[in-house]
């Protein structure tokens, strides 16, 4: 079954992501055939109402149930809303937010033995990329270091942090060789990520080795979201 999951980064608030998830949800009634995730901001988790293959999840969280960590939350907060499923590893964390490969490790085994389903996020920037594959493979492979890969619940999602947010998607070639490359080590579902559009989303969750996608930017706007489900029907 294909996986499409819209990541909203710090975009929408509670009002709209309510109207979002009640759009989406009602669309995915009659449309059994895809497994659907959105990661709302963390003000916008609730208790929504979902009767569909939709699924709610964090963004982050920090590795612990609750106590004093200024700015973060923990399985206190997630619980009350029932979430279940946690993004760990996105480029926009580790670039920017600064997160070590050993604390993106920490929080990884931390939601694992607590049976979340986790997607987690690897990519390359674009210095590595330029340097080809092999550099390339190497680099996304370090982000596998202190990650439990044979965990049940692990959905990856290889997003090259050169097309991200940029408009510029990766090439079918380069999506093909580094999924083939990964899905060789790592028997796991595999979502590809990186200014995936309406236009194209079709066309690159038809790729082999590609299992659906993580969708920033073109999944914001909810009829937008609703056509990129309704392009990739039947695949
Ligand atoms: P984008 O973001 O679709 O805006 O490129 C993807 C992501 O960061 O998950």
């Amino acid at each position: 079954m294909v996986i499409i999951a819209s990541n909203f980064k710090t975009n929408h608030t509670r009002a709209s992501t309510k109207e979002f998830i009640s759009f989406v949800n009602e669309y995915l009634n009659n449309e059994k055939d895809v497994e659907v995730m959105v990661f709302p901001t963390a003000t916008s988790l609730d208790n929504y109402k979902i009767n569909s293959n939709l699924t709610i999840g964090a963004q982050n969280a920090y590795c612990v149930n609750s106590g004093s960590f200024t700015g973060e939350i923990g399985t206190q907060q997630l619980d009350e809303f029932g979430i279940k499923t946690i993004l760990i590893g996105h480029s926009e964390r580790r670039h920017i937010l600064g997160e070590s490969q050993e604390e993106i490790a920490k929080k990884y085994a931390f939601y694992k033995e607590l049976g979340y389903k986790i997607v987690y996020c690897i990519g390359e920037p674009l210095e590595v990329k330029e340097q080809g594959l092999e550099a390339t493979l190497e680099y996304i492979y370090e982000q596998f270091v202190g990650i439990d890969t044979t965990y049940a619940d692990l959905v990856l999602a290889y997003e090259p942090v050169w097309a991200i947010g940029t408009g510029v998607t990766a090439t079918n070639e380069d999506i093909k060789s580094v999924h083939s490359a990964i899905k060789s080590k790592i028997n796991k579902p595999l979502l590809y990520g990186g200014s995936v559009k309406v236009d194209n989303v079709a066309q690159i969750c038809s790729l082999d080795g590609v299992d659906g996608a993580l969708i920033g930017t073109a999944s914001w706007v909810k009829e937008d979201f609703v056509q990129i489900l309704k392009n990739i029907k039947g695949l």
